[in-house]
Order: C-alpha cells, then structure tokens, then sequence
C-alpha cells in the first residue's frame, strides 16, 4: 500500500483544533491508513498538545506532534526524518498558515524534498489565498515553483458540504428544474450565512482578513458560481472550472453594499474596525440570468444560524381574477445545520371554493437516508487522499473572486450593529428593493 504522510503547518491553530484533527480522526476509524505530523509553536510534548487539542488522544495513534516555529526555526531535519521513518512513498503538505508564511513554508519544503528524494508529493492550501489579487497572484507563483498544478489542492471546504455539491445535482438531474432555471422564472436568489459565533479567540487573523475574505470571496462566490454554471461537460474539475470561472468572469463588481461590525467587538477592539457582517447585491452579466438580482448577507454574532439559499420564482398570476394575492413559488435549500429542501406552493384551502393557502413540500436529507453525512472537512481530505480534485477550485476561479470583490476589501464605512440580531442596515438594505430576506 502507498503509504501516505501529512505534514500538517498551523498544527496548533483553531482550523486544525475544531475541523482538521476531528476529520483526521473519522479518516482513521474509516480504515484510511496515514501518518500525521503536526507542527506549531504553542505546545512543548505530544501529551501537552493532545490535551490541549483532542478530547481523547486514544483515537490519534496516528498522530505525531514536534514543536517547530517556522519563522525561526534553524531545524532542517525534523520533517525529513519523520518521512523517511514513516517509510513514506507520498508526502501531503497542508498549509494552514496565514498567506505571508507561504514563502517561508515552501523553502522549508523545497529543503524536505531534497532530503527525502524521489517521492510523490501534493501540497494543500487554505482561504482565504492572499490577500487580494495581486497578492494572489504572488503567492501562487511561489507555489508553482515548487508543485505542478496537478499536486496542488486550494481548498474551499464549503465545497465539501453535501449540500453544496448537491446544488449541482438539483440543478443538472432534474428537467423541470432545468427548464425553469433562468431569467425568464426567476424573480430572484438570496445567499444567507448566519453564524451566531463571534471572532473574539482568532482577532489577530480577523484584523487582517475581515469577513469579505473570510466568506464572500470565496464560500459565498462558489455558491454563486455553482448556482448559475452551464452544465460541465463531465463532472471532472476541469470542466467544472471551466463553467464556474465563465460565471465568476460575468459577475459585475459590487457596488451595492453594506458592512458591519458587532457591538461587543467595537467595544473590545477600540482602534481597529474589524468587519463581521457584509450584505450585498450583484448581477450577472450573461444571457441566462441578466437582470436576476442575488442578494447576499453573512455574519457573525447573528442569531438564527442557518446557510441557506432561497431562490423566488417570478409570479406571473394573470390567468385568474383574484381577490388575494398568491404567495410566490420559491425553492429553499437548507446547507445547515439541516440538509432540507422546501418548495413553496399554493394549494386549495378545505371548504373553501377558490381561497388558496401556502404549503410546503419538503424534503430532509436525514428523514431520507438515515445516515451520518461525513462532514466538509472529512470529504475533503478523503478527495485529496484519493486524487480526485473535482471539488477544488482552479486559480482563475480565485482571481476572478479578487476582482470581484475588490471595491469593498479597504471599504472604512463599517456600521455598528448589536450583538445577536440582524443588522437594521441589512433589513434597509433589501427593502428599498421592495423584498424581504428570507430569514
Ligand atoms: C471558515 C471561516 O472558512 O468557515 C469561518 O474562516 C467560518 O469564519 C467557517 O465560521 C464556517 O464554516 P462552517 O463549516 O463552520 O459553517
């Protein structure tokens, strides 16, 4: 069997706490067979950082752990060694690191690689990928110094939601929604990520990212781009790409927008405007959807957390003279924290000649199949392991992103808004278009 070694940079941050170490772990238990190094600053043994990051360090026999300051680190040898011993054939970098580390990161690579020899390498990198374009563009040059396009996995990890891939299957499987999917039906699409967390444990990162890199110019814009590609030719990720960057180029720039920050954070953080709310509005420019106006809106420290995405079909409404007026059709896909999709529909209210009520069909991923969907992250790094890239974005897809969302990365206008509601600017934002969010 080839045997497979991670080298896991950032080990001690709160992505690999919360998501990575847990998936690693479920990878495991699944009978996936590798090793994994993780490097970071904070802890001094293997006991310590196991405490401090697992709940039960019994399921991580797997898991080695060194002490390793990148920055200053004169070590040469740890991460060769540890390969070597593991008698590895593939060697899978993963960068959890803040983009200015890359360049650090990869020279401590190119030296591994040179002590290692001949071995079959990927490298994994997270978001956002710089800072803006220009600086996406930088760091991806570094990259592909050192790995070919092939090796190289951008993760998304979005992309790895079931119900985020399973907006392709709705789409793409079923004719009547393929029929109805275009200017002509649509009245128009909202895009809502409530978190009800706040950013308090990772502030440093936030300072220098805020929520438009955090989520729009990259989770936020996938979903967009998954909800309006053409079909790929096949379900490979050249092809989707290719679709998904076609979308991402006919996006307009916003202009229409509005940021945020929660109170509590205004207080703790008195010089440094953090934003942790955005909502906006963007077209696209192509045939399919001219005119189809998306709404979006993310934010921390937001009661009701949900992802969602509400699609409003057009009421055309003029075959019957009416007394009430009919509740629009509208398709809800819930990506979580339940796995649901509802259709609005009208129907015959009992004893009642011509009245009409609104219902809705549903269907809940869970009622369905009875089974525990991996999480993102676990179908993540199972593609990677596997070789299969079909829900990794390309690096046009990323450029495209940066342009788009451009004009607001250096935006000062930041409103206050209280902690656990949604912010009066977002409600005004979306009326004076006459809608309403749908949560
Ligand atoms: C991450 C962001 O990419 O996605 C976080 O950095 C955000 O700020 C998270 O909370 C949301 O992902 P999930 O899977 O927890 O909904």
């Amino acid at each position: 069997m080839n045997k497979v070694v991670i080298i896991q940079f950032g080990g001690t941050g709160d992505l690999t706490k919360q998501k990575l170490l847990p998936a690693y772990k479920k990878l495991y238990q699944n009978n996936h067979r590798f090793s994994l190094l993780c490097l970071g600053r904070k802890y001094d043994t293997r006991e310590h950082y196991l405490k401090n990051m697992v709940d039960n360090s019994k399921e991580y026999p797997f898991l080695e752990y060194v002490k390793y300051d990148l920055l200053h680190s004169q070590d040469n040898n740890t991460i060769a060694n540890y390969i070597k011993k593991e008698n590895a054939k593939e060697v899978i970098f993963y960068l959890a690191l803040s983009p200015e580390l890359y360049k650090k990161a990869i020279s401590v690579i190119l030296k591994t690689l040179l002590m290692v020899g001949d071995i079959k390498k990927k490298i994994i990198i997270e978001k956002p990928f710089g800072f803006n374009l220009i600086s996406s563009r930088e760091y991806n040059n570094i990259i592909l110094k050192s790995f070919s396009e092939e090796e190289i996995y951008r993760i998304d990890h979005y992309l790895g939601k079931e119900f985020v891939q399973n907006l392709l299957s709705i789409r793409f499987h079923n004719d009547l929604i393929q029929a109805v999917w275009n200017k002509n039906y649509i009245d128009h699409i909202q895009i809502i990520m409530n978190e009800d967390q706040g950013i308090s444990h990772r502030v440093e990162f936030y300072k220098k990212v805020g929520i438009v890199r955090d989520m729009l110019q990259n989770h936020i814009l996938q979903i967009v781009a998954y909800l309006s590609m053409a079909e790929p030719i096949d379900y490979k990720q050249k092809d989707i790409s290719l679709e998904k960057t076609k979308i991402l180029r006919s996006i307009r720039k916003i202009t229409d927008y509005k940021l945020g920050e929660y109170q509590s954070l205004r207080k703790e953080q008195k010089r440094v405007k953090i934003p942790t709310f955005v909502a906006l509005k963007l077209f696209i420019d192509n045939f399919d959807f001219a005119g189809i106006p998306f709404y979006i809106k993310t934010g921390k420290m937001v009661n009701n957390f949900k992802s969602i995405v509400y699609i409003e079909f057009k009421s055309f409404n003029t075959k019957l003279e009416r007394e009430e007026s009919l509740n629009p059709n509208a398709m809800i896909i819930e990506i979580q924290p339940n796995m649901r999709i509802d259709l609005t529909f009208n129907i015959k209210k009992p004893d009642k000649a011509k009245e009409t009520c609104p219902v809705k069909l549903n269907f809940d991923h869970y009622k369905t199949f009875r089974i525990n969907t991996p999480e993102a992250y676990e179908q993540i790094l199972k593609r990677i392991l596997d070789s299969d890239k079909t829900i990794f974005p390309c690096f046009r897809e990323i450029e495209e992103s940066w342009r788009i969302v451009d004009s607001l990365l250096d935006s000062k206008n930041i409103e206050i808004y209280s902690d656990n509601k949604l912010p009066k600017f977002a409600e005004e934002f979306i009326q004076k278009d006459k809608k309403s969010w749908y949560v």
